[in-house]
């Protein structure tokens, strides 16, 4: 079946790795119809539109979204911080209402680093609420006696069907562990919230087995002994922070996959690598595709395309040689999945 998928290259490396993605996932069986679309730092900064309602409406239209990268140069001052985050990529996620963010982790080689350990784990972020959400302003501005706020917005609806998800991952794993991350001790309204719910869903789900980690203890754990995670779900920005630590503990950033999801289906869900644009790497063949190839794999996954996921998810089961340059990985991996 052929899927139609809306491609955002984005910025910096954003383009060459969704370029090898599409490469493995094609060479894998996958029959997509592309099309590309410019959106990020550079489309911004040539027209002065971050998302335009009429893109935003074609891409609703789509089966899913493959994105590279998105922002602009680190130390550039063009685009001010906010602009892209908040009106392009936390718009998609919200407007989309792709409210699961599921990101995987899977060590392939822990000997490369010190930092790494072997690890297979998944982590559940909330992905349109907490602090994300937007709530909160300021108060006499640029005064001595200025005020901010930023409230965490945590909806039963939306911590519930972020916890249901996450029980549903793990139930799918030989494992079948899901640990809930938050900080209960303190934040005793919205984490007595997800902790109710997490008591509340799991009753639904007693094949899985589950425990519970403060987030400051659980960067502890992630640090010493990630192996002991299978299923992780927590809230917007914790699961924003545990993330990064998560994928350097594993593999390292760029091994470090995402699927934006809407597992209710109303829109396309969107796929993308964790990392940036890393501009510094962009046209120099330094860029990592992996975890763009991971994301599109999660894509071809998520739309049902199970063997063609399958077989390119085998085929990245190895590091590639060392030395090789972008194109060269993802030629490296389309001949592993043919
Ligand atoms: C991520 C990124 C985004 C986030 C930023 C760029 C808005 O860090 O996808 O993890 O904070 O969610
Ligand atoms: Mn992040």
């Amino acid at each position: 079946m052929q899927h139609r998928i809306a491609v955002v290259g984005g910025d910096g490396i954003g383009p060459e790795v969704v370029a090898e993605a599409l490469k493995v996932i094609e060479a894998a069986g996958a029959k997509v119809a592309v099309e590309n679309f410019s959106l990020g730092a550079a489309h911004y900064l040539a027209t002065g539109e971050v998302l335009e309602e009429e893109t935003l409406a074609k891409l609703r239209g789509y089966d899913a979204i493959l994105l590279g990268a998105i922002g602009p140069a680190i130390g550039s001052t063009d685009v001010p911080p906010g602009i892209l985050e908040r009106g392009l990529l936390l718009k998609l996620r919200f407007e989309l209402d792709l409210y699961i963010n599921e990101r995987p982790f899977l060590t392939l080689d822990a000997s490369s680093t010190t930092t790494r350990k072997q690890a297979d784990f998944v982590v559940i972020r909330e992905n349109t609420e907490g602090t994300y959400a937007g709530e909160g302003g300021f108060l006499r501005r640029d005064t001595p006696h200025e005020v901010a706020t930023q409230g965490s917005v945590n909806t039963r609806m939306g911590v519930e069907r972020a916890i249901r998800h996450a029980f549903e991952v793990a139930s799918g794993r030989p494992r079948r562990h899901l640990t809930l991350v938050h900080k209960t001790n303190v934040l005793t309204y919205a984490g007595d919230l997800w902790a109710r719910a997490f008591a509340s869903v799991a009753k639904e789900f007693p094949a899985v087995a589950t425990s519970y980690n403060h987030v400051d203890a659980a960067c502890i754990y992630l640090v010493e002994d990630p192996g002991r995670y299978d299923v992780i779900v927590t809230d917007n920005l914790f699961g924003d922070i545990l993330t990064d630590l998560a994928a350097a503990v594993t593999q390292g950033i760029g091994y470090a996959a995402s699927g934006n999801l809407n597992p209710a289906r109303t829109g396309p869900s969107m796929f993308e690598p964790v990392h940036g644009a890393a501009h510094d790497r962009a046209g120099t063949g330094g860029a990592n595709p992996y975890a763009a190839i991971r994301s599109a794999a999660m894509m071809m996954r998520f739309l049902g395309e199970d063997e063609v996921a399958s077989r390119v998810e085998r085929a990245i089961g190895v590091l590639p040689p060392s030395g090789l340059d972008t194109r060269k990985i993802g030629d490296f991996y389309a001949e592993r999945v043919s």
